[in-house]
């Protein structure tokens, strides 16, 4: 038996603010479990569901010296589908209204929670053959694996994996404080190590000493050698090429399944979607405040509100986005101008525009099932998940062909009569809009092509099936 801990700051069914949380709580349901143990650490945040909360139980607490005085680090774990997670618990750390916030705040947190994680393992009895770190808040645990935590007999030989969900977020602050966080000696701030540009760095500290990077998508493995996607360690990944591989991301085919969702009116499948599909549309339109109306072209949008995904490009013509024949259905929190933006066009097109700006799982199952199409115009996407989502619901997806929607979405070819969804290449706003109004096309004038485009895409297979065993295969490497 392998024994894997998955390091993370959010996971589903806890905590999630985006899709990190959906690998990091699905992932390790699909690994061959006579063969690997994978269990999860994460911070017991007091903005968990309370039905969550409370169903957590004490295993241990000690106290450990970090930044300056003793501190608490409680132990609770919940078993969920055979998997053990485990929560690292301290009131002043993790008791916010949100799991991120404050930059300054974060980074002493995670730093804090990767000492505490790696210090809980010898209290729960359990040894890592690899530690699976996720993002910026682990990227302290290789290094950490590489320096306090060397010694002894039960750390000895864990070896370590970074994964990049998102190569924008890299914990940063100025060396002095990053020093004192970390609590690492002077030795490691160095351009080689944990420096980047005269700050500290604690992602760049994770790709640095673990023993192999992935991330989400093979496309984003790419992209991030270069400048434009690097965001400033593309020398440094270019370095580690021998070491990283792209896995692309799946989704939970037992959440996400248009047949059995409880949250949606008509359940449906591959066979019956052009019967049955359109009642979910119908009665979306109801309950964003849309007039229901089965022969308008609606667009999805569940998404973060912010730069990465391309709101700008649907800023820029979100006007001539606003047709008569089509609606907007969006579902998102995130940057003031974009909410703001969206709010403007529901007012101004209060029948062609719904904004719905806050977090709800159910509302983003409806909208993955009822709209006709999903548009995710991504500046750079390590992976997505929505676009895998609609495809699974039968929603035809519209992406920039970046990083993992590159990957995931083929383009319709109307000659060749293949392809699961639209596409565009260049981050042009116009383009965007010209491709859409292809989509558009389509879906009026070309009824059974749209229909196969969408009977290809449910067919396809992006559940965890491939991509775990991916995983497995590198675990094996690493430990042979
Ligand atoms: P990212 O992780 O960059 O935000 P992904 O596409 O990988 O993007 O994952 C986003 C996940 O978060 C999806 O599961 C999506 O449905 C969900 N999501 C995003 N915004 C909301 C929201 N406002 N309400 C419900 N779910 C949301
Ligand atoms: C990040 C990325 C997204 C990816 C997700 C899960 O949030 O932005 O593209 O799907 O992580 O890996």
């Amino acid at each position: 038996m392998k024994n894997i801990l998955f390091v993370t700051s959010e996971a589903v069914p806890f905590i999630k603010t985006g899709g990190l949380a959906d690998v990091a709580g699905s992932l390790p349901r699909y690994f061959n479990r006579e063969k690997y143990d994978v269990r999860v650490i994460l911070p017991r945040y007091l903005c968990m569901k309370p039905a969550y909360l409370e169903k957590l139980t004490y295993v241990s607490h000690f106290y450990m010296y970090y930044n300056g005085k003793n501190r608490y680090v409680g132990i609770l774990t919940t078993v969920v589908d055979g998997i053990t997670f485990y929560f690292i618990d301290n009131e002043e750390y993790f008791s916010g209204e949100k799991p991120y916030g404050d930059w300054f705040w974060d980074l002493q947190k995670f730093c804090f929670f990767c000492r505490a994680a790696l210090s809980a393992l010898p209290v729960v009895g359990f040894k890592p053959d690899i530690v699976h770190c996720h993002d910026w808040q682990s990227g302290l645990i290789p290094v950490l694996l590489k320096d306090s935590f060397r010694g002894g007999e039960f750390f000895r030989d864990i070896r370590s994996i970074m994964t990049i969900h998102n190569l924008k977020f890299q914990g940063v602050w100025n060396v002095p404080v990053i020093k004192q966080f970390t609590g690492l000696s002077d030795y490691y701030f160095t351009s080689d190590k944990l420096e980047a540009y005269n700050d500290g760095n604690l992602l760049k500290g994770g790709l640095v000493y673990a023993d192999k990077i992935t991330t989400v998508s093979e496309t984003y493995a790419e992209e991030i050698k270069t400048e434009f996607y690097g965001e400033g360690l593309d020398g440094l990944i270019r370095a580690r090429t021998n070491d990283l591989v792209g896995i692309v991301n799946g989704i939970d085919y037992t959440d996400f399944n248009p047949e059995t969702d409880p949250h949606i009116r008509k359940n449906y499948n591959v066979d019956n979607f052009r019967k049955e599909k359109y009642k979910n549309k119908l009665q979306l339109q109801s309950e964003v405040g849309l007039p229901s109306d089965k022969s308008k072209f609606v667009i999805g949008i569940v998404s973060r509100l912010t730069d990465q995904k391309g709101f700008d490009l649907i800023s820029c013509v979100m006007e001539s986005l606003c047709q008569e024949d089509m609606q907007i259905v969006v579902l998102g929190t995130g940057d003031a101008r974009y909410e703001s933006m969206f709010r403007f066009y529901t007012d101004k097109y209060p029948d062609r525009v719904s904004a719905n700006i806050y977090y709800s799982e159910e509302l983003s199952h409806k909208i993955y099932a009822g709209c006709d199409a999903f548009l995710m115009p991504s500046l750079f996407e390590p992976c997505g998940l929505s676009q895998l989502m609609s495809l699974r619901y039968g929603t035809v997806p519209i992406v920039r062909e970046t990083g993992g929607l590159k990957d995931t979405v083929e383009p319709y070819n109307e000659f060749s009569k293949t392809g699961t969804g639209f596409s565009f290449a260049n981050y042009n706003a116009h383009e965007m809009l010209r491709i859409v109004e292809y989509a558009k096309r389509i879906f009026f004038n070309n009824k059974k092509d749209w229909n196969m485009i969408v009977e290809r895409g449910m067919k396809q297979d992006y559940s965890w099936s491939s991509s775990a065993r991916k995983y497995e295969e590198l675990y094996d490497t690493l430990l042979k």
